[in-house]
């Protein structure tokens, strides 16, 4: 698929007089979504824990890395495309699983905007747990385009193995097990505001449609009610133990989210994971100060060769770059998207994706870089 093209479209529209509606760099992008949003969503969003110095990191971790260019190759068709746990991505980038995203569209539904996008793009969408519609109704707008469904693990076994069947039942590609969210982050934006979580009964269709919960109510007890009275909203503690559980309870393959230590790593992966997903959750849960860029190359090392995805301060086509450089299977987009969403809905989304591929594509044909296959950790240079 050819990404660069989406400059030449908007050029050609420019050319007749229209300018884009939508912003092109991440900073109006951010800024404008500012202005869009009401300002608690706004600060759920974009917000983080502590004083939002790992957040600042992840972001910064890519600028001390380049991509060297390669002249006299001039790669006139490039090959973005990969197959990551038996499923081929037309890009190697993925939404990543943005819980409560529902509120972020104008119309509360954003969660099927993020799916009807990830149709139009072929963009594969990690639907969440925490979401405005139920995942049946989110699998069904993503048409032809792979999903894999973000699981918070309720305390409850059978409720939780109801969760895993549902999202093989609905046609999703493999289950990733988010790990860092256990127990809420320390985030001064939603506890200046008071909100915890961000308006929880709208983002509880996964629990409020599901079998094993309903038939656990009491003759006359609303659903929603009861999930926001009973239910840890992100599931409970996760320990290995359960990842073990987990592991038994399905054939999808398994992908636990939040690792960022080479041990870890190793040890999920003797467990029998299908991949890993290293990420710190956008610096959202722990002010640790530790670059998620930085833990990329020691889990890499640690599972040798098992497909690793990478999240956290991805923010233009070079930062894809340069993740997949150093190795990861595929590279996760996070706020941006949201972003897009609360700007122009599904269209929005389309656009940031997009125009991410496309940079990321340019950057390959002006650095002369073919394909993925191309980009290795030798094409990169630390600088500063
Ligand atoms: C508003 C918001 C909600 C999120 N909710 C979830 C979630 O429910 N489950 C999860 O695994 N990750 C969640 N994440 C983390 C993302 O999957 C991803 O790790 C993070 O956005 C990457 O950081 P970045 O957006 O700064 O690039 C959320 C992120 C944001 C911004």
């Amino acid at each position: 698929m050819a990404f660069a093209r989406y400059q030449n479209e908007i050029y050609t529209q420019g050319q007749k007089g229209e300018n884009p509606s939508l912003p092109i760099t991440f900073a109006d992008l951010e800024a404008n979504a500012s202005a869009a949003l009401p300002q608690s969503v706004w600060g759920y969003v974009v917000g983080g824990a502590g004083d939002e110095h790992t957040q600042r990191a992840n972001c910064q971790a890519f600028e001390r890395w380049g991509l060297m260019p390669r002249m006299l190759v001039a790669p006139t068709e490039r090959d973005l495309a990969v197959e990551v746990f038996g499923v081929k991505f037309p890009a190697p980038a993925f939404m990543a699983p943005i819980g409560v995203i529902g509120v972020c569209a104008q119309d509360g539904h954003g969660d099927l905007a993020c799916a009807r996008a990830a149709a139009r793009t072929g963009i594969p969408f990690m639907a969440g747990t925490l979401s405005a519609d139920p995942m049946e109704d989110v699998a069904a707008a993503m048409g032809d385009t792979a999903g894999f469904f973000q699981l918070y693990t309720p305390p409850d076994r059978e409720m939780a193995a109801s969760l895993v069947h549902r999202a093989e039942a609905a046609g999703y590609k493999g289950i990733v097990v988010t790990l860092d969210t256990w127990v809420t982050g320390w985030r001064p934006r939603d506890l200046s505001a008071g909100n915890y979580p961000q308006v929880p009964s709208r983002c509880l269709a996964n629990y409020t449609s599901d079998p094993v919960f309903l038939d656990s109510l009491k003759p006359g007890e609303d659903p929603t009610e009861a999930a926001v009275e009973k239910l840890p909203i992100f599931g409970g503690p996760f320990r290995w133990e359960d990842l073990d559980w987990l592991r038994s309870e399905t054939k999808l393959p398994v992908i636990p989210k939040g690792i960022c230590h080479p041990d870890d790593a190793r040890r999920a992966k003797d467990a029998g994971v299908d991949g890993i997903y290293c990420s710190n959750h956008g610096g959202r849960q722990a002010n640790s100060g530790v670059p998620a860029l930085d833990c990329l190359p020691g889990v890499l090392e640690a599972v040798d060769g098992l497909p690793v995805l990478f999240d956290s301060g991805v923010r233009s086509g070079p930062d894809i770059i340069k993740a997949l450089a150093m190795g990861a299977a595929a590279v996760g987009i996070g706020r941006p998207y949201a972003y897009g969403l609360a700007l122009g809905g599904d269209d929005g989304i389309v656009h940031v994706l997009r125009s991410l591929l496309a940079e990321a594509d340019l950057l390959m044909a002006v650095d002369g870089y073919p394909s993925r296959k191309d980009l290795t950790p030798e094409a990169l240079r630390q600088v500063g």
